[in-house]
């Protein structure tokens, strides 16, 4: 069984009542639930923080056991260079996901710290961002 880590930071515990223009209307935690039917073969793990420490605590309790990490930085994608060092020091690959096109949005969320130091990078789809992440996980351990 593939073992996959989906790890949210800062604010994204209020998805559902956050800015729902751009983040949508569903709590992760109800769309977490689906996503865990459609995917009976997967054991997805979930883990959210606000705290940029406990974030980086999870990466590396799980980054040498599990098949893959789906990471949303949440704000601290544009401005920690600890988590970029946290995502580089791993074996488990990681996919930068995000709800939002960020490319769309202000200029200080175009730059990534984690982009360079992850497998791959998914935005703009809402929360299915997190779902195609999976499918490129999946795909990348056949
Ligand atoms: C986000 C985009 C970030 O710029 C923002 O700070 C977030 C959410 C997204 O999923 O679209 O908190 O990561």
């Amino acid at each position: 069984m593939l073992k996959v880590q989906i790890i949210n930071g800062p604010n994204l515990n209020l998805l559902g009542m956050r800015e729902p223009e751009i983040y949508g209307n569903s709590s992760f935690e109800s769309f977490l639930e689906e996503l865990r039917k459609s995917y009976p073969n997967v054991e997805i793990g979930y883990f959210q923080s606000n705290v940029e420490g406990f974030l980086i605590d999870k990466l590396q309790e799980v980054g040498f056991s599990c098949d893959g990490i789906i990471l949303n930085g949440g704000a601290y994608t544009h401005t920690s260079v600890a988590l970029q060092d946290a995502v580089r020091s791993l074996k488990a690959p990681v996919v930068e996901v995000h709800i939002s096109n960020v490319f769309q949005r202000e200029e200080f969320r175009h730059h990534s710290y984690l982009s360079p130091v992850c497998k791959g990078v998914i935005c703009g789809f809402g929360m299915d961002s997190y779902r195609l992440a999976l499918e490129a996980l999946i795909a990348g351990r056949k």
